[in-house]
């Protein structure tokens, strides 16, 4: 199918294009939240270095759980939204205390997680555990926007809608966690805003924006 050729190409794409990150082909799911969390708002180059100091003085959910909350906020210092500090704290304690140090294992109790959306559970999820939930970010929609050709202002929550069922339908029951590093990385690396790299796009002859000429259309964001 063509959802099934999708799906390939930008696998092999990220297969032949692998960015080297500390948080990638590792499946603790603590680790994975800790740096899902600091790239919520942050960028990747900048939130390295955190990621290491973080993984460094709190190796385990436990050790994040018995921090003082002071040492905490200040080894975030510099990083900004001091609130997902602050959740990170309280899940780390909520998840020792209630969960008996058991991180939740799936997409619909990672949700529950204060300061975890769709996005941040679906990560863990497909990275930790396997689960084939699909990512879904502004990368996400354009890449989506421009391949198929979907005109739905993404600003909306009928576009979240829209596009969380057709990433779920792409994602790959296997190895759903590769898929969405892969969304991730083409969409910030070659389907970028300007000037994306559609030279060297393994789906250009297939791709609606490219063909019908709407690379500068897609995707459709209405400000309001
Ligand atoms: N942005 C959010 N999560 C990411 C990840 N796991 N890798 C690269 N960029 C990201």
């Amino acid at each position: 199918t063509e959802n099934q050729a999708f799906s390939f190409q930008i696998i092999s794409w990220y297969r032949a294009n692998p960015r080297e990150l500390p948080w990638r082909g590792m499946d603790n799911p603590y680790k994975i939240w800790l740096s899902e969390i600091i790239l919520q708002q942050t960028r990747v180059a900048q939130g390295i270095p955190y990621y290491y100091a973080f993984s460094e003085a709190y190796p385990t959910v436990k050790d994040l759980a018995m921090a003082p909350e002071s040492e905490v906020l200040r080894l975030w210092q510099g990083l900004g939204y001091y609130s997902r500090a602050r959740n990170l704290h309280n899940c780390a304690k909520y998840i020792c205390d209630k969960l008996d140090g058991r991180f939740p294992d799936n997409y619909k109790d990672l949700l529950l997680l204060k300061g975890v959306g769709s996005y941040t559970a679906a990560a863990i999820a497909s990275f930790a555990y396997n689960e084939a939930k699909a990512v879904v970010d502004g990368n996400v929609f354009r890449v989506l926007a421009r391949y198929y050709g979907i005109e739905t202002d993404i600003a909306t929550g009928k576009a979240k809608k829209q596009f969380e069922a057709l990433a779920d339908e792409l994602i790959p029951q296997q190895n759903p966690g590769e898929f969405n590093q892969a969304m991730m990385d083409f969409g910030a690396r070659l389907c970028v805003p300007k000037n994306p790299d559609c030279a060297n796009c393994p789906l250009i002859s297939t791709c609606f924006a490219f063909q019908k000429g709407l690379v500068k259309d897609l995707p459709v964001k209405i400000n309001k």
